[in-house]
């Protein structure tokens, strides 16, 4: 075991963190300038028409590999080997194994940005990479899983914080479903077909899709909420029994509810039905993490007012909370018949991406930086309330516009004439949602410009500051 020391004693190993959160900050940059970028092909379709690699089709995925996996991923690296270290009281496990993932991690998104653009795909939703990556992905993968477990392992204390329950659970989870969800049969270096076949094949992606909602999406931004948010607020988590519950209950549930992504198609009715039961089901336990997260501000509410950093963290929660009510009610069949094909569900996921997973990342890298560059705060923090500001302005933008669209959309398509022909051509529902994607557009740059702001706080905080070495504390409490 590889224990960095000074002659104080051992110290936390920072490097991985600095370089996993900074490589967040730049990834987020990159994955939403290409959103911004199909948002503005959907309204206006000529751009870059003509250059196959710039085209939609090829950019979509590249927009969505790169804000899940390079942005929420590098900030679940960083927080997760932060949080598992303090929380254990102990150094990480095999830190230049913890350097190769960082180093392999960034190969797998320099790899996606080039072969996604010249159209190799698999054509799985959300595991668009081709079989070579995949392997890469999960060698990285079990590294990973081996620095976060061997650091739990090596702790100091004897109990396990939530939080390293979280990262735990989503680690050991989306390992199991990158490498069932990618059994392929490769026929050369670039293709290869899947092992399942019609509608299991279908079942096994949803499976996988789902959960990739349910553990990378959900679980491991979780493990942050548990961390950061008593941190930020110096508040202990208002309900350990709770988050202890809420763990299982999640996790249990989730894995379940995978069938809701296939109403109404050749899967058996009976398990779309228990899809359907477990979503409704997962609104228990999604509000009450919600609940525990927020209710650990109480008798500090007046820190909201004041504190930047809080008013990200807070104001993510309403945001999962309100997805995790609209996905169990997309998931009702009658409400998918409308739903489904409609920019609804696009607003449904940016609800919880741009809401929920943008602001938890955002608030708990705030709290992060100055501590890994030696400095009490932010360099500006009035930087901070106004990306907060324009964050929030754009998000309200993005899903109350496809909100309006879906809906508008899903109601257009059914509208029937009394002889049974359609009130609606499909091009007119088209028309009818331009002035919508202008303005998640607009929402989407705002979100951006955000970030660019964020960006330059970030640089700026590493300029005045300087990197620090912490020691690991001799003393014991029973968790941090
Ligand atoms: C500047 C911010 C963003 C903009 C402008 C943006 C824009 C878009 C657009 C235009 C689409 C395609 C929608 C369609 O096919 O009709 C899309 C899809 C998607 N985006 Fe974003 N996005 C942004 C940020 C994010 C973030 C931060 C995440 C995740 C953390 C995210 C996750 C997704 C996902 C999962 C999809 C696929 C949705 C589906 O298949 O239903 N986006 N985004
Ligand atoms: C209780 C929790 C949730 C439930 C029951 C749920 C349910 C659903 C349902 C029913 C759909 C539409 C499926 C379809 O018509 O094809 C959907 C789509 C989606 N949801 Fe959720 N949702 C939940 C929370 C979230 C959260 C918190 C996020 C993001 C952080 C999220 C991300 C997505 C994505 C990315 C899709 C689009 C998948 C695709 O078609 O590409 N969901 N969800």
């Amino acid at each position: 075991m590889a224990v960095t020391k000074t002659s104080a004693g051992p110290v936390y190993s920072d490097d991985v963190v600095r370089w996993f959160t900074l490589a967040t900050i730049l990834w987020g940059v990159v994955g939403m300038l290409v959103g911004v970028i199909i948002a503005a092909q959907l309204a206006w379709p000529q751009l870059f028409a003509g250059i196959p690699w710039l085209s939609y089709g090829r950019l979509r995925p590249l927009h969505t590999n790169a804000v899940i996996f390079a942005f929420g991923g590098c900030g679940l690296f960083a927080t997760s080997l932060h949080v598992v270290q303090r929380t254990c009281q102990t150094t990480l496990f095999m830190p230049g194994l913890a350097k190769l993932v960082f180093w392999g991690w960034q190969l797998v998104i320099v790899l996606a940005a080039i072969s996604l653009p010249l159209g190799y795909t698999q054509s799985r939703e959300y595991a668009e990479l081709i079989w070579p990556i995949d392997v890469l992905i999960a060698v990285v993968w079990v590294s990973y899983g081996i620095v976060f477990f061997g650091t739990v392992g090596q702790r100091k204390v004897s109990h396990i914080y939530v939080a390293n329950w979280f990262f735990g659970g989503y680690i050991l989870t989306i390992a199991l479903l990158h490498i069932f969800n990618n059994i392929q049969i490769p026929t050369s270096w670039t293709h290869s077909y899947s092992v399942y076949a019609g509608v299991q094949d279908a079942m096994v992606q949803w499976w996988y899709g789902h959960n990739a909602v349910g553990f990378f999406l959900t679980a491991g931004f979780l493990g942050m909420m548990y961390y950061y948010i008593p941190k930020q607020a110096e508040r202990p988590v208002y309900s350990y029994r709770l988050s202890i519950v809420h763990f299982w209950a999640l996790i249990f549930t989730y894995m379940w509810a995978g069938p809701h992504h296939l109403h109404y198609t050749a899967l058996p009715d009976w398990a779309q039905s228990v899809g359907m039961v477990f979503s409704l089901v997962l609104l228990a336990p999604s509000w009450g993490g919600m609940m525990n997260g927020i209710m650990t501000l109480s008798g500090a509410w007046h820190k909201l007012r004041d504190d930047p950093i809080l008013k990200f963290l807070i104001v993510s929660l309403s945001f999962y909370g309100m997805s995790t009510f609209e996905g169990p009610m997309m998931s009702i069949k009658t409400v998918n018949a409308l739903s489904h094909y409609t920019d609804w569900t696009v607003g449904h996921v940016h609800s919880g991406a741009l809401g929920w997973v943008g602001l938890i990342t955002m608030g708990s890298m705030y709290h992060l930086i100055p501590r890994m560059y030696g400095r009490t705060q932010m360099y500006s923090v009035r930087a901070i309330e106004l990306h907060f500001w324009i964050a929030t302005v754009g998000i309200v933008l993005y899903i109350a516009a496809m909100w309006i669209a879906g809906v508008m959309q899903g109601l257009m398509w059914r509208a029937i004439n009394p002889d049974g022909t359609l009130v609606y051509t499909f091009v007119e529902s088209v028309k009818a949602t331009y002035p919508f994607y202008v303005i998640r557009w607009l929402g989407g740059l705002l979100f951006l410009g955000g970030m660019l702001l964020m960006a330059w706080n970030t640089v700026m905080t590493m300029r005045a500051g300087k990197v620090v070495v912490v020691p690991v504390p001799p003393v014991q409490p029973a968790h941090a």
